[in-house]
């Protein structure tokens, strides 16, 4: 499976502080913000990936992540120069995408809960048609809302509806077979001129082919895209950084944990990263993992 990660935008509600830099850089806490979509693909076992950002912002993340080689991972840029919607990733990525399946992330997405590696992985396996995944929000007007029959197969879905049908949104990580690429040429824009991510979901839910994955309780999906919104979900990983003493999308770590790279090659990424909390960590768990003992 081939993974997307969609970083452009503007980023207009963060203003005056994505005036200069791209929303999906700024910091969550101690991380870059795209770290933690980055993560996401690494624990579904995705290792090639294609980053699609603004042509003034391409730059910085390529500054930032490379070839991704040093994640043991293959990371390509590719130019979104408008905001023409969601789902034009799959018009963009098509080459990327050549003939598997798809994971689309939104860049400024951040999810985090037990079991997650565990299950992407089998949500990536064997995928037929799409796979969304679920979340409840105390604001449904403000996403896109799906309704589910009891077998998880997803029978109505709507965009920011002012009447939602139900509070179960639509978070920003799908999961398509390659017939994604065919049915996002078919797409109209939108009134608002956006080729939508809601409008592909639906091709696969009028086919009977759009399954919805809850993440329930005991899950967190955070909102950056206000300044409120962003100080919370830095706070969140605070939290719970220092009272387990672990780094929540520590990208070095997946890494190392997933065997795309040895102990000593993270070691290595931890000390040419300077002093840091964040690069003391990494040695750390690269030297429990047995970096140095030879
Ligand atoms: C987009 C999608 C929406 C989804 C959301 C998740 O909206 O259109 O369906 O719920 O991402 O982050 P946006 O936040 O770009 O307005």
């Amino acid at each position: 499976m081939k993974g997307i990660i969609l970083a452009g935008g503007a980023g207009t509600r963060l203003h005056p502080v994505t005036l200069a830099v791209s929303k999906q850089l700024v910091p969550v806490y101690n991380k870059p913000m795209i770290y933690y979509p980055l993560s996401v693909l690494m624990l579904a076992d995705i290792t090639d990936i294609l980053i699609i950002t603004t042509p003034t912002d391409l730059p910085a993340f390529r500054r930032l992540l490379g070839d991704g080689s040093w994640l043991g991972l293959t990371i390509d840029y590719a130019e979104q120069p408008e905001p023409n919607g969601l789902a034009e990733a799959f018009l963009i990525g098509a080459d990327h995408i050549g003939d598997e399946d798809c994971a689309l992330i939104l860049g400024d997405n951040i999810f985090h809960g037990p079991g997650f590696s565990q299950l992407l992985q089998d949500k990536a396996h064997d995928l037929k048609g799409c796979v969304l995944f679920g979340y409840p929000v105390s604001d449904p007007h403000r996403h896109g809302i799906g309704e589910v029959d009891e077998n998880g197969n997803l029978v109505s879905l709507e965009e920011k509806p002012a009447n939602p049908k139900s509070n179960r949104a639509v978070t920003g990580l799908y999961f398509y077979d390659n017939d994604v690429v065919q049915f996002a040429r078919s797409l109209e824009p939108s009134a608002r001129g956006e080729l939508e991510i809601t409008d592909l979901n639906r091709i696969y839910l009028e086919r009977g082919r759009a399954t919805v994955v809850d993440l329930g309780r005991g899950f967190a999906w955070l909102d950056t895209g206000t300044h409120d919104s962003l100080l919370d979900a830095g706070q969140y990983v605070r939290t719970l950084e220092e009272r387990q003493g672990v780094r929540i999308a520590c990208l070095e770590e997946i890494a190392l944990r997933r065997g795309f790279i040895s102990p000593q090659q993270c070691y290595d990424l931890g000390e040419r990263m300077g002093n840091s909390g964040y690069a003391k960590y990494v040695m750390e768990i690269a030297r429990s993992a047995g970096a140095g003992r030879n």
